[in-house]
């Protein structure tokens, strides 16, 4: 367990708290090892993710990550430091971000209908690889380059998972999102490999959106996505804009997905540190309750995981506008999934 920066540890704890409602009476052997990784290790040792940390880390089955990030630290140091070595040492390849609109929150939209779909969003790829450079830095004629990576094995694992988690759906149906009118390269290769996967898979359909088209979608009818397989900076940029349709970021879960469990998967709020609120007991921790239901689900207790989700759901239909600190909210949804 990362508990890491801002309201990161505050979260975790309820999600901790929840989790051992959810197994409690189970024959579930848990263990949590606490790794010190974010701000303050950095602040005093200037380390962030080692190898000793992350050897550490791969002896255990499942991760649960608070949040990575601080004001005090420079933009990007433990970004590229802790969370997306994490990432990528890992092989999480899914980076799976669901968004529902539970009865009882509120969407900005005036009109969000059933909004029910998953992102599958590529988590070791495209421009996040760190591929690039910078030449006269500081000066007039500067010239910065980000050069996104695609592969053809990288698109086609996440793309024949993305198919496979339609499969179990109701409407089964995956939508392409891109840019292949300007990102020629990258976008043909996400074109033709799943213009390929499909023929796998007779009963999933799908479409294609550019990735402008999709963010107007996202908020005229986002209840008509069902599976979303795009690449990794457009689907950062595509779930938080979900998270807000669908009742907001304090909702929104995700899992770091490596389906192929050679090493640990990793599951988090898709909210950031939010140090503006840090320590105040303000933060909502049912995205990372709604997180541990992934990783639950994900180990294979997906009883267990319909619990928790259930919990989230049924606190959603009660809770009114009372404001409620973060363990009250924890105590609620503990509460709800002992039954
Ligand atoms: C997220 C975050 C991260 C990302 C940042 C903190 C590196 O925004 O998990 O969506 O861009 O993936
Ligand atoms: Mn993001």
């Amino acid at each position: 367990m990362v508990a890491g920066d801002g309201i990161g540890p505050e979260v975790v704890k309820e999600g901790l708290k929840c989790l051992a409602a959810a197994i409690e009476g189970r024959d579930i052997a848990f263990d949590a090892t606490e790794f010190d990784l974010g701000a303050a290790r950095w602040h005093a040792t200037g380390e962030t993710l080692t190898d000793t940390d992350l050897a550490a880390i791969r002896e255990h089955d499942v991760i649960l990550l608070g949040a990575i990030g601080d004001p005090t630290v420079p933009s990007g140091v433990l970004e590229r430091g802790v969370l997306l070595p994490l990432r990528f040492a890992l092989d999480q390849y899914v980076n799976l971000r669901p968004s529902r609109l539970y009865p009882g929150e509120v969407s900005p939209l005036a009109n969000p209908g059933d909004i029910d779909f998953v992102v599958v969003r590529e988590g070791t790829e495209g421009p996040y690889v760190g591929n690039g450079g910078a030449l006269r830095v500081g000066t007039p004629h500067e010239i910065a380059t980000e050069v996104s990576v695609n592969t053809a094995f990288g698109v086609e694992r996440v793309v024949r998972y993305a198919f496979d988690v339609a499969t179990k759906r109701d409407r089964r149906h995956v939508t392409l999102v891109h840019k292949h009118n300007v990102l020629v390269h990258a976008g043909h290769l996400w074109r033709r490999t799943v213009e390929a996967v499909a023929q796998e898979f007779p009963n999933v359909t799908w479409d294609y959106l550019h990735v402008d088209a999709a963010t107007i979608k996202m908020v005229t009818d986002p209840a008509s996505f069902d599976v979303i397989v795009t690449d990794n900076l457009f689907g950062d940029i595509l779930t938080d804009e979900a998270a807000a349709v669908s009742g907001g970021i304090g909702l929104a879960a995700s899992g770091n997905v490596n389906p192929d469990r050679t090493a640990p998967s990793m599951f988090e709020p898709v909210h950031g540190s939010a140090p503006d609120i840090a320590g105040q007991g303000k933060a909502d921790p049912s995205a990372t309750v709604l997180s541990i239901g992934m990783l639950l689900d994900f180990l294979g207790y997906g009883d267990l995981a319909a619990k928790v989700e259930e919990a989230v759901a049924a606190d959603a239909a009660a809770k009114g506008s009372a404001v409620r600190s973060t363990s009250e909210v924890g105590d609620a949804l503990a509460a709800r999934i002992r039954g």
